[in-house]
């Protein structure tokens, strides 16, 4: 249905409590990209939030098969939402269980305008001020939605955010890489961060193409001192971050580490992702 006519009833815990967790899926030419590594994904978050998942991995492929020929663009992304439905207002899990609700759109997926890939973006640094379960997609999303405005406050486009005045962890709603001397740097995976699919597919990338990459934790003076800044995330796919804070990151515009990623990026969208 059209997503204008789609309602939900005001006690649903997701609307309440925020009790949900979420998924974003991009499809290329009708195909969803890494569906078992998001239904993956999605069984870790719901098994943080102790949510029995509604369907098995076949039966939530031929749900995102028949959206994704519902909608007539080639190029979409999915919103694939899960809350622990509609019960009498209390904290507590309802007992006994309700019906999850469950919710999935698609959208068009635009590619990023091309002058952000030659301008690169601006981003601003903040206290990641989150609570400690980061590694699941959780609907309760109002830290990040402060975060991230602080970005758009400062006319910029995202939020790198620093844990314990020491350590980067992630964007608001991205992943970041440094890189220093030709050198790509990722923050280890842990309850800090979202375990991003384009971050998989980043280091995959660098390691098939024997770009050099080191997974650590990266301290928040590496940000300014880094030669280059990289966001990714499931709609944005790879982007250079060239100025922090207002100050010029690197050169203060793209680098050879994003345009060399960024190219095969697009190569292996080209030839994997495309491809039955
Ligand atoms: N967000 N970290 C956070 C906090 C995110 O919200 C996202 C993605 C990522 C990147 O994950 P992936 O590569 O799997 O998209 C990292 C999605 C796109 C969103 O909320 O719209």
């Amino acid at each position: 249905m059209p997503v204008e006519q789609a309602t939900v009833p005001v006690l649903d815990r997701g609307f309440i409590f925020g009790d949900g967790v979420y998924e974003v899926i991009p499809v290329y030419s009708k195909r969803a990209f890494r569906l078992p590594e998001h239904l993956k994904r999605l069984q870790s978050s719901l098994d943080g939030i102790r949510l029995d998942n509604p369907y098995n991995d076949h039966e939530w492929t031929s749900l995102v098969d028949e959206l994704i020929q519902r909608n007539a663009v080639d190029d979409q992304y999915l919103y694939l939402h899960i809350t622990r439905g509609v019960a009498k207002r209390d904290h507590a899990f309802p007992r006994p269980p309700v019906s999850p609700t469950i919710f999935m759109m698609s959208s068009p997926l635009l590619q990023p305008p091309t002058e952000l890939l030659i301008s690169g973006i601006s981003a601003v640094t903040a206290t990641d001020n989150r609570w400690l379960r980061c590694d699941i997609k959780s609907i309760s999303l109002l830290p990040n939605v402060l975060l991230r405005q602080q970005a758009v406050d400062a006319d910029c486009a995202e939020t790198i955010l620093i844990r314990d005045d020491n350590f980067m962890t992630e964007g608001a709603a991205s992943n970041i890489f440094v890189v220093k001397n030709g050198i790509l740097l990722a923050p280890p995976k842990n309850n800090l961060m979202l375990p991003g699919i384009t971050y998989d597919v980043i280091l995959e990338i660098a390691a098939a193409n024997h770009i050099p990459f080191q997974v650590r934790k990266i301290n928040q003076s590496e940000i300014f001192n880094a030669d280059e800044l990289l966001l990714t995330s499931s709609t944005k796919e790879v982007l250079p971050i060239t100025k922090v804070n207002g100050t010029p990151v690197g050169k203060g515009k793209p680098g050879q580490m994003f345009t060399r990623l960024h190219t095969l990026y697009q190569n292996f969208k080209r030839d994997v992702m495309r491809k039955p």
